[in-house]
């Protein structure tokens, strides 16, 4: 299993590896649109545990520019262990 923290409630939701965020994400109030990686509404900000992600899309890159601490929650899965999230 996998967990994520929303910040800065302190929300927790455990997944399983593998997991896309966009279901647990919703059900703490990330806000998305188009789940394509083309609006922009589902960015959140990586506090902890980004090499637990799956990697950077083009969508996210053409969206986002290099990698940073920013990525969009519809086009990112949760591989193993813990991330921290700000939306
Ligand atoms: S919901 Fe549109 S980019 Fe993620």
């Amino acid at each position: 299993m996998a967990k994520i923290i929303f910040e800065p409630y302190g929300d927790e939701r455990e997944v399983a590896d593998g997991s896309s965020l966009v279901e647990p994400c919703e059900e703490c109030g990330v806000p998305f649109a188009c789940t394509e990686g083309v609006c922009g509404t589902c960015v959140i900000e990586v506090l902890e545990g980004m090499e637990n992600l799956s990697e950077f899309t083009q969508e996210e890159r053409d969206f986002l520019g290099d990698p940073g601490k920013e990525r969009l929650a519809c086009q990112c899965k949760i591989q193993q262990g813990l991330i921290k999230i700000k939306f």
